[in-house]
C-alpha cells in the first residue's frame, strides 16, 4: 500500500527521519495544551496508544479527561502540541475528517436523534450510505443490497450491546444506561479503527457494565479495534484494560499496568482527596 504523506508530515519526516507516531502506535498525543482562560484543562499531555490495545484514562472530576478526548476527536484545537492518528497528523482537522479516518468517540452525556428509534439511531451512523447521494437514490438497485447489509449489521450490533429487545423504542424511551449502549452501538456501526469511550459504564448496572467490557475485549480480539476509555468505576475498568493513564489537574501524573497504577502512592493520594 502506498503511504500518502501530507506536506506538513513530509517536512516533519525530513527533520526527524521518520514519522514519530507509526508502526505499533495508532495514536500519539505530544505535549498538548488547552487552556480555557485561566483554567489549564489540558496542560502538556503526552501519551501513546498501541494498536489493538485497551487503554484506560482515569482521574478525579475536572482533571481534563473529556477535554483531552475533545482535542483528540477534533472538537477543540490544541493551543499547542501535536496529535497523530494512524500515521497522520490530525490536530486542527474537523471532527468529521477524523471520524472518516476511523477515530470515533462517544459522549459523556449521550447525544442521539430523539425523533428516531434505537435501531434507526444505530443505522444512521454507517459510513458512505449510497442511498443518500441524490443521484444514486434514483437507482434503487445501486443501494438496495447495501441497505439490507447495513440493517443486518446494525441488528448484530444491537445484539452485542444487548438492545435488540428495545430496538423499536424511541431513543427517548429507554433508560440512561441503554442510551449509553445505543451510543456505543452507533460508534461501532461507523466501523472504527479506534474508539474513544467517555464513561461507557456510567449509569449501567454492574452485571451489564462487565458485559460491556467483555464485549470490548471481544471486539478488540476479533476486529482489532483499539480502545481508549474514560471510566470512573475503577474496580470494573482495571479488570479489562492493558494499561492506564492517570490525569490530575490537566497533567498525566501516573501510568502503567492497572495493578501498578492501583498501588501508586500519587494515585492513591488524589483518589483519597489528598
Ligand atoms: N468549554 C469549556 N470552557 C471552560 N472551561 C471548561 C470547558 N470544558 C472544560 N472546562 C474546564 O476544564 C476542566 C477539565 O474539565 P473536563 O470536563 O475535561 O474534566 P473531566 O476529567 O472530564 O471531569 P469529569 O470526570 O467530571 O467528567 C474543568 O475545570 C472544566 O470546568
Ligand atoms: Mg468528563
Amino acid at each position: 500500500m502506498v503511504f500518502q504523506v501530507p506536506l506538513l508530515d513530509r517536512k516533519r519526516i525530513a527533520e526527524s527521519g521518520e514519522p514519530s507516531c507509526s508502526g505499533d502506535k495508532i495514536l500519539c498525543v505530544e505535549k498538548v495544551k488547552k487552556y480555557f482562560g485561566g483554567v489549564r484543562a489540558v496542560d502538556g499531555v503526552s501519551l501513546s496508544i498501541p494498536r489493538r490495545s485497551i487503554v484506560g484514562l482515569i482521574g478525579p472530576n475536572g482533571s481534563g479527561k473529556t477535554t483531552l478526548f475533545n482535542l483528540i476527536a477534533g472538537y477543540y484545537k490544541p493551543d499547542s502540541g501535536e496529535i497523530w492518528f494512524d500515521g497522520k497528523r490530525i490536530d486542527g482537522l474537523p471532527p468529521y475528517e477524523i471520524y472518516k479516518y476511523g477515530l470515533v468517540r462517544t459522549f459523556q452525556t449521550p447525544r442521539m436523534w430523539t425523533s428516531l428509534t434505537v435501531f434507526e439511531n444505530v443505522i444512521t451512523s454507517a459510513k458512505d450510505q449510497r442511498g443518500e447521494s441524490p443521484l444514486a437514490a434514483l437507482v434503487k438497485k445501486l443501494w438496495a443490497g447495501q441497505e439490507r447489509e447495513i440493517a443486518r449489521r446494525a441488528w448484530n450490533i444491537l445484539g452485542v450491546v444487548q438492545l435488540q429487545h428495545v430496538a423499536a423504542n424511541m431513543s427517548t424511551d429507554i433508560s440512561g444506561g441503554q442510551m449509553k449502549l445505543t451510543e456505543i452501538g452507533r460508534a461501532l456501526n461507523a466501523e472504527p479503527k479506534m474508539l474513544l469511550l467517555d464513561e461507557p459504564a456510567a449509569g449501567v448496572n454492574p452485571t451489564l457494565a462487565r458485559n460491556i467490557f467483555e464485549n470490548i475485549v471481544k471486539l478488540r480480539d476479533e476486529l482489532g479495534i483499539t480502545f481508549f476509555i474514560i471510566e470512573h468505576r475503577l474496580e470494573i475498568l482495571f479488570d479489562y484494560v492493558d494499561y492506564v493513564y492517570v490525569m490530575h489537574q490537566g497533567r498525566i501524573i501516573a501510568q502503567g499496568k492497572p495493578a501498578e497504577v492501583a498501588e501508586n502512592p500519587a494515585v492513591v493520594d488524589i483518589y483519597m482527596g489528598g
